[in-house]
C-alpha cells in the first residue's frame, strides 16, 4: 500500500455532527469527526495516553474525547485537556496524535495520509468536476466493499477486455476484440478511449433502456458506444466515462480505498444526463451495485491475492495496457519509499501509526513509531 497519496475516508454525508466516526484504511484506524466550526477532521485513534480508540469516545466542544480517561484532542490532534491532571497543568508536548489533512471534493471525504512536502504532493484529481458541477448531469453516491486486494480491484476498472464477459448490459462477447488504444501518460495516471460494440438492448433494464427506447436508439446495430477511461493514483480513482448513444451519457468515479491488504472500499459517484429525476437514483444505485458485484465474482476469485510480484507469472497481452500502466505508477511511487512493507509492523506487542505532515515538520515529540516502509 502507498503513503502520501490523498484517499477517500468517507462520504461527506457520513460523517455526524454529534459522534466521532471510525474508520480503517491503510491497516489503520483513524477518526473523523467534525470540530466547533463543523468542519471535518482526521486523527490517528490511537490514543497515546493507554491506547484508547478515540472513535469510540464523545464530542466534547469540538473536540473529541477518549472514552478511557477523558484526554481531549483537538483538530489539529494535539490534546488539550487531561482530566486527571487538573485544568491548569501543563501538558506534555508528547500528548498528541498524528492529524491528517481534509479536503471536501464531490461530496467525498478526502484525507493525505503522509509525510510528504506539500510541493511532493499530488493533488486530488479535477477530471470530475465536469460532472459533478454541471446541472446537465445528475449526482448519486454511495460505496461498496470489496473483501479483495486494492490493486487487484483496480486493475480490473481499469481492464477494458473483461466487460464484454462480466457485464452482459454494457459488453458483447460476441465482438469482444479490443482495438489498440491510444493511452495519453500524465504525472498522476493516463487516460485512454476506444468504442465498442453495445450490448443487446434486451441485456440493459431500468432508466437507461427506458432512455435509449424513448431516443430511438434501441435497434440492434444502431448503437456504438465510446468509452473514455482514466485513473489518477490520488484516491486510487478511476472514472468511466460511456456515452450510450447522443446525449444519453455516464461517468462513473470509483475511489478505491485499502482498507487493509486484503479489503477495499470503493467509494463511488454516478453522474448521468439520462433521466435526471430523483425518482431514478434508486434505479442507478441499484445498477452500480450490480456492476460491482459482477466485478467482485471474479476478482475476489483471482489467485493469488495480491498482484503476483513477477510479470513472467503471468501472461500479459496488448489489451492490458492500462493495468500495466497502473502498476508503473505504483512501482515509481514504491523507488520514492512511499510503500508500506506488509501490514505495516503491527503486532499484538506494537501500534505503529500512519505518519503525517506534522511528522514532516517536527519529527521529535512523538509517543508512537510510524509504519515501517519497504
Ligand atoms: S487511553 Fe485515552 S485517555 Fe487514557
Ligand atoms: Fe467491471
Amino acid at each position: 500500500m502507498l503513503l502520501n497519496l490523498w484517499y477517500v475516508a468517507a462520504l461527506e454525508s457520513d460523517v455526524p455532527s454529534d459522534r466521532p466516526l471510525g474508520v480503517r484504511m491503510l491497516g489503520q484506524d483513524l477518526v473523523l469527526f467534525r470540530d466547533a466550526e463543523g468542519v471535518i477532521r482526521a486523527l490517528s485513534d490511537v490514543c497515546v495516553h493507554r491506547g484508547g480508540s478515540l472513535c469510540r469516545g464523545k464530542l466534547q466542544a469540538g473536540r473529541v474525547a477518549c472514552p478511557y480517561h477523558g484526554w481531549e484532542f483537538d483538530g489539529e490532534g494535539q490534546c488539550v485537556r487531561i482530566p486527571a491532571l487538573g485544568d491548569e497543568a501543563n501538558l506534555p508536548k508528547r500528548a498528541r496524535v498524528d492529524a491528517y489533512p481534509v479536503e471536501l471534493r464531490y461530496g467525498l471525504v478526502w484525507v493525505f495520509i503522509g509525510d510528504a512536502k506539500a510541493d511532493e504532493r499530488p493533488p486530488i484529481p479535477d477530471t470530475f468536476a465536469p460532472y459533478f458541477e454541471s446541472a446537465d448531469w445528475r449526482c448519486i453516491a454511495g460505496k461498496f466493499h470489496f473483501p479483495a486486494n486494492w490493486q487487484r480491484v483496480m486493475e480490473n476498472g481499469l481492464d477494458t477486455a473483461h466487460v464484454h464477459f462480466v457485464h452482459p448490459a454494457f459488453g458483447n462477447p460476441a465482438a469482444a476484440k479490443v482495438e489498440p488504444a491510444i493511452i495519453e501518460e500524465s504525472q498522476w495516471g493516463a487516460k485512454t478511449a476506444h468504442s465498442f460494440t453495445a450490448a443487446a438492448i434486451e441485456n440493459k433494464s431500468g432508466a437507461s433502456r427506458a432512455a435509449l427506447e424513448e431516443a430511438g436508439r434501441a435497434a440492434p446495430g444502431s448503437r456504438r458506444p465510446s468509452s473514455e477511461l482514466q485513473f489518477h493514483m490520488s484516491g486510487l480513482t478511476i472514472q468511466i466515462l460511456q456515452t450510450m448513444a447522443p446525449g444519453i451519457a455516464q461517468c462513473i468515479l470509483s475511489c478505491d480505498t485499502p482498507i487493509d491488504e486484503h479489503s477495499t472500499m470503493a467509494f463511488w459517484i454516478q453522474a448521468r444526463t439520462y433521466k435526471r429525476e430523483p425518482e431514478h437514483d434508486a434505479d442507478r444505485a441499484a445498477m452500480v451495485t450490480k456492476v460491482y458485484e459482477q466485478d467482485a465474482t471474479v476478482v475476489c476469485a483471482s489467485r493469488p491475492a495480491f498482484v503476483p510480484d513477477r510479470e513472467l507469472d503471468e501472461l500479459t497481452i496488448a489489451a492490458d495496457a492500462m493495468p500495466m500502466k497502473l502498476r508503473a505508477k505504483i512501482a515509481a511511487l514504491a523507488a520514492r519509499g512511499w510503500w508500506i512493507a506488509g501490514n505495516g509492523g503491527n503486532s499484538d506487542h506494537g501500534v505503529r501509526v500512519l505518519p503525517s505532515a506534522a511528522r514532516a515538520r517536527d519529527p521529535e515529540g512523538w509517543v508512537l513509531p510510524t509504519v515501517q516502509r519497504a
